[in-house]
């Protein structure tokens, strides 16, 4: 069987970023099994804010076909988000909107995302961990794009507190809450292999 190749995205460009410090304790916690891991940085795949007239002039901007190329090389998808005002930053929101007008050959539009299993996490400095944009998140994908979102989530609460100096989870609860979650993920991604 092919080696199981899990893509890790995270939803904040901040310097000091709480998301991509979960995001990077989702890597090591993936690292553990017999997983392919790829970290990118949506830096490195600048979109304009989505325009329809924009894409009837000069069609889906090459970064978004390359980040949808991206995704289908894997076999599942871990987003690491913040929450914005109870929602999902423009930023996550507006690559999704972007991806799902690509269609490459004989495709039909968001089949990528209709063909592997994601997972979400959030990470904020309150106390709710970010459970508002984990079901905004979930409605998106699930019913926006018809992708396959597992059951169990990460949410991470006060993180400016939560992790070491090594950027592990200190508390056992988190930890185990990223554990499951990643099991889950490559459990229902080799299902969908
Ligand atoms: C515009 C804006 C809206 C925010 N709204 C929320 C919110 O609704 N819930 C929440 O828990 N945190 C909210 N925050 C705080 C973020 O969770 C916090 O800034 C977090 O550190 C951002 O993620 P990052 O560290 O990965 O950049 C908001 C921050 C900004 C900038």
């Amino acid at each position: 069987m092919a080696v199981l190749k899990i893509l890790v995205i995270p939803g904040s460009l901040r310097t000091g970023s709480l998301n991509a410090k979960l995001a990077a304790a989702v890597v090591k916690e993936l690292a553990l099994h017999d997983v392919d891991v790829t970290l990118i940085s949506l830096g490195d795949y600048p979109l304009p804010i989505y325009d329809g007239d924009l894409e009837a002039k000069s069609g889906v901007p090459k970064i978004a076909v390359d980040l949808k190329r991206m995704i289908g090389l894997h076999h599942g998808v871990f987003i690491v988000t913040p929450e914005y005002n109870s929602s999902v930053p423009p930023l996550v929101k507006n690559t999704i909107d972007w991806v799902t007008r690509v269609r490459e050959r004989n495709e039909t539009l968001g089949q990528v995302f209709r063909e592997r299993a994601f997972a979400l996490g959030a990470a904020s400095d309150g106390k709710f961990g970010g459970i508002r944009v984990l079901m905004a998140l979930r409605q998106i994908l699930a019913l926006g794009t018809g992708a396959t979102v597992i059951p169990t989530q990460m949410g991470l609460s006060y993180a400016d507190k939560a992790f070491d100096d090594m950027g592990a989870l200190k508390h056992e609860s988190d930890a185990n809450l990223l554990k499951a979650t990643v099991r889950q993920l490559i459990a229902v991604s080799q299902q969908m292999m």
